[in-house]
């Protein structure tokens, strides 16, 4: 952090929204960030042109082309260390990460999911909140743990279910949240304002 601002790996799978979301922020000096590398698993993610042509550093890991997820894990790492990582940002990225990387990362990775977790882990969120009838849902940034779409929660913000919606109408809605929530909880912890007692966020 020698320029004082948090140094951030934001790692995508596709259109990479709330990637752009954090570069937007850290760029209007919003976050007390920087972004330091943007890295893809796929290739033709969309998110990685646009940060490309933003002028920010990009790389691409494709797990294809590993033979061992430890492989492509050693890579990502040779990666973090090249530039200096801070803080890990998952955004869309659609790959489990084995125990010892998320150790590795322990408090130093978050991440973000389109439901008010603990609810609606995993995928086909908004399907399966509106076949559930839910009157609410909304997005989460949290600390990344070894088991999927869990950790201590750092922001949370909710949005109702409307009563024509689908899931394409839904997951807008909370999209539009998340690229609040994402650069609000970096900035969090840019500015020290959190610690983890107990496996729970608390605010100083
Ligand atoms: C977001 O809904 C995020 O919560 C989830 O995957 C989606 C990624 O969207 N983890 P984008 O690539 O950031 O636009």
């Amino acid at each position: 952090m020698a320029s004082g601002l948090l140094r951030l790996a934001v790692l995508i799978s596709g259109r990479g929204s709330n990637m752009q979301a954090l570069a937007q922020a850290c760029h209007g000096r919003d976050c007390g960030a920087e972004i330091a590398v943007i890295i893809s698993n796929r290739p033709d993610a969309g998110g990685i042109e646009w940060a490309g042509a933003q002028g920010l550093a990009t790389e691409i890991v494709d797990h294809k082309t590993f033979a061992a997820k430890a492989d492509f894990e050693s890579r990502l790492l040779d990666i973090l260390h090249h530039y200096r990582t801070d803080l890990v940002c998952l955004a869309g990225f659609m790959r489990l990460l084995s125990e010892d990387f998320v150790e590795n990362w322990r408090n130093r990775m978050i991440n973000i999911h389109p439901s008010l977790l603990p609810e609606y882990k995993g995928l086909n969120v908004h399907e399966r909140v509106l076949a559930d009838g839910c009157c609410e849902s909304g997005c989460t940034v949290h600390f990344v743990r070894p088991e999927m779409d869990t950790g201590p929660i750092i922001i949370q913000r909710r949005v109702p279910v409307l009563p024509d919606d689908d899931p394409g109408r839904l997951a807008n809605r909370i999209l539009e949240q998340e690229h609040i929530a994402y650069p609000e909880a970096v900035r969090l912890i840019s500015q020290g304002k959190i610690k983890i007692v107990d496996e729970q966020v608390e605010f100083i």
